[in-house]
């Protein structure tokens, strides 16, 4: 439990800062302030971090990036990382543009789920807004559906003027697979051009444009995963999507359970405050657990009550490095 009553059992894992990405609200154009490669954490360092936090009651572990399938031991993580005690749930977040090949080799694994970020089906927005090609995460999410994955999400971040008119075709597409589709609110989370008055979109406007097409019928009891998204049904076209109100949800960090280890090894208890408790030192000069819980405890007993985008917070260390 952390200062404020929410139990907190749930670690995002940045195992990168890499990516063969470059989307428009994660990476500033020409961005150079990668993490020197040594600076990562190992395989190793990672699976001590998550055995010391399962032993202190963290049950779901999420590998993220920058991309996480571009590290070339990333099953070998996962698969140490299913097998320690107290471990319930391994999930990851990718681009999907790897994952053709490695949905099944992750799924054997034991990977539970994978969440797919798809911000438009139109090749050319897709790229105008990743630089990458959406043919690729098509493949990669065909293949996570085959290899039969516990669940696989498909999100999109809202950008006015960038991909509104890419809505409702993500909303057909994730129906017919049967998917659930997250709509993300834009948040200054690094500095880029999409981040204006402009191009914000808030999910009250995502919905009341899907409203427009379909009936919206709110799912209270539906928890697909673990994370803040709040889901309707569909009620023509049988989609499942969920909203998240990162900025515009005044309640949004209520309910949060999660904490975060940054590539290069640096506690982040809230995405969005600067507060940060290095772990990678102490990872590297105490062989005692000890020294590690404790690190976890402080980061614990440091979150924050909600985050700090509304307020004066600055961007300043991209998503990448943070991790999504
Ligand atoms: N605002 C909202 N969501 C973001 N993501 C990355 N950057 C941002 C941002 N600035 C999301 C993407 C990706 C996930 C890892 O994080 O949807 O799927
Ligand atoms: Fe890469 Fe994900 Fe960032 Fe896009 S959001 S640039 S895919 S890390």
């Amino acid at each position: 439990m952390d200062h404020f009553g929410r139990t907190i059992d749930y670690l995002r894992i940045s195992v990168t800062d890499r990516c063969n990405e470059r989307c428009l609200y994660c990476m500033p154009e020409g961005y150079k302030g990668w993490e020197r490669k040594p600076d990562h954490l190992t395989a190793e360092e990672i699976l001590r971090v998550a055995r010391v936090a399962a032993g202190m009651g963290f049950r779901k572990f999420r590998l993220t990036g920058g991309e996480p399938l571009v590290r070339a031991d990333l099953t070998n993580i996962v698969r140490g990382m299913t097998a320690l005690p107290g471990v319930e749930h391994v999930g990851i977040s990718t681009n999907g543009t790897k994952l053709a090949a490695l949905a099944q080799p992750l799924r054997d694994a034991g990977a539970g789920t994978v969440n797919v970020s798809l911000d438009a089906l139109d090749p050319e927005v897709y790229g105008r807004v990743t630089g990458g090609d959406v043919k690729q995460v098509i493949a990669g999410i065909r293949a996570a559906v085959a290899a039969k994955f516990e669940c696989v999400k498909l999100n999109a971040v809202l950008m006015r003027g960038v991909n509104e008119g890419e809505i409702w075709p993500l909303v057909l597409f994730a129906a017919e697979h049967g998917l659930p589709l997250r709509l993300i609110e834009l948040m200054p989370i690094t500095t880029t051009d999409v981040l204006t008055e402009k191009n914000f979109m808030s999910v009250e406007e995502a919905m009341a444009l899907l409203r427009q097409k379909d009936e919206l019928i709110p799912q209270p009891d539906w928890r697909l995963g673990f994370g803040p998204a709040k889901y309707y049904l569909l009620k023509h076209t049988g989609a499942r999507v969920g909203f998240i109100g990162a900025m515009t949800n005044l309640h949004f960090c209520e309910t949060c359970n999660k904490m975060r280890l940054t590539a290069d090894g640096k506690l982040r208890p809230c995405l969005g405050d600067h507060g940060e408790i290095d772990l990678r030192d102490t990872l590297r000069h105490a062989p005692d657990d000890a020294a590690v819980r404790s690190l976890l405890q402080t980061a614990l007993q440091r979150k924050p009550l909600e985050h700090s985008f509304r307020g004066s917070y600055q961007p300043c260390r991209p998503m990448t490095a943070i991790g999504g």
